[in-house]
């Protein structure tokens, strides 16, 4: 991410207080909530996601919130040229979410390029924003530099725009994202407000879109590669969770740590060792601090052996429930045809409102 300015930091702030408000109000009125969320579907799901918001979307599905997960293909393009083996890494992207146990029952799961009635929200709400506005957005711009060199996309500047119709289509007042992403939530919030401001219903009371909050994960704790950076498929440093327990043993039989024998917790000096830790720890529901305590004097050896044996168990029932999954392309086909399905019946009733306060209903 880009060097954060005053008024981001500010906004940062504000948001995680708020989101923190917002778990405690989760547990006592869960039926408050809609939640959206999504992934692009770009890869294969690995132990970053599961830590980071897979296991925190089936908690929340659970606490009895109203889910909606987008597989947002259509952002593919925003800042590449190809969609990819898209088919594939959509359906590999529902066989974990079910192995999750995220339930399609309960969660609405779609793909927002099946829902004609979500993208046609764009036209209005791209009337709502300026120019100025969306080549500001911080993300935005850290994303194009990470293309090396390529020229701004009319999609990747405007696709926070498309990620507000993610979320307002079905009136999302919730969002579970990592920090990158609160630039795009204001945007949305942004929009929602306008909206109502310029076209919206006679009564202000009673808005078109709701105001969406972004909840963070409190824990912080992001997990890097094997190798002690950033994770990312190309420089082969994550562990999928759809590898074996004897690739995910091998992954982490290369995993770099350092030369001292005596294993602590410090994350600034040692990351390497450090990550270990924290993944072992996420897995056991342990301190990492008090893991490195235990492992003390037994080495990269011994630390290695206790990851491994912590997360293939922690993801053994995930890898088999997907392996299933995976197995029955039919199921997990009609599992997408359903959630898109109620998408679109969601979509559709909401552009009707819009419509109705544009008084474009012909
Ligand atoms: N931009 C998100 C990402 O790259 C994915 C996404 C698409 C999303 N639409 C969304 C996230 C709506 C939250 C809400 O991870």
């Amino acid at each position: 991410m880009t060097e954060d300015r005053p008024e981001q930091s500010a906004t940062l702030e504000r948001t995680q207080e708020r989101s923190r408000e917002i778990e405690r109000e989760l547990t006592v009125s869960p039926g408050a909530f809609r939640l959206l969320t999504g992934d692009r579907p770009t890869g294969d799901l690995h132990i970053g996601h599961y830590f980071g918001s897979l296991a925190n979307r089936v908690t929340i599905q659970d606490q009895g919130v109203a889910t909606v997960i987008v597989i947002a293909d259509y952002q593919v393009i925003t800042d590449r040229d190809g969609v990819g083996p898209i088919r594939d890494r959509v359906y590999s992207l529902v066989a974990d979410y079910l192995a999750a146990g995220l339930d399609p029952e309960r969660t609405t799961i779609f793909t927002h390029s099946a829902v004609p009635a979500l993208n046609q929200l764009m036209l209005p709400f791209l009337s709502l924003v300026t120019e100025a506005e969306l080549h500001r957005n911080p993300t935005v711009k850290a994303e194009l530099e990470a293309t090396g060199g390529r020229a701004m996309s009319g999609l990747l500047l405007t696709y926070p725009v498309h990620q507000a119709a993610d979320i307002l289509f079905c009136k999302a007042n919730l969002v579970p994202v990592g920090k990158d992403q609160v630039p795009h939530l204001e945007m949305c919030r942004v929009i929602a407000r306008r909206f109502d401001e310029r076209y919206g219903r006679a009564n202000p009371a009673e808005p078109v879109f709701p105001a969406a909050d972004a909840l963070l994960s409190q824990s912080g704790a992001l997990i890097l590669g094997t190798d002690g950076t950033k994770m990312s498929k190309s420089k082969g440093n994550v562990i999928e969770l759809k590898m074996t327990a004897d690739e995910t043993a091998k992954a982490l039989k290369k995993a770099v740590t350092d030369s001292d024998r005596h294993i602590t917790y410090d994350p600034v000096n040692r990351p390497e060792v450090s990550n270990l830790l924290t993944v072992a720890g996420l897995c056991l529901d342990k301190d990492p601090r008090v893991l490195a305590d235990e492992i003390g004097d037994g080495g990269a050896g011994m630390l290695k052996k206790v990851v491994t044996e912590a997360l293939n168990e922690r993801l053994r029932v995930h890898r088999e429930r997907r392996a299933a999954y995976a197995a029955d392309p039919a199921y997990l086909e009609s599992v997408l045809a359903g959630g898109n399905a109620r998408a679109n019946a969601i979509a559709d009733a909401t552009l009707t409102e819009v419509r109705t306060a544009m008084h474009m209903q012909y």
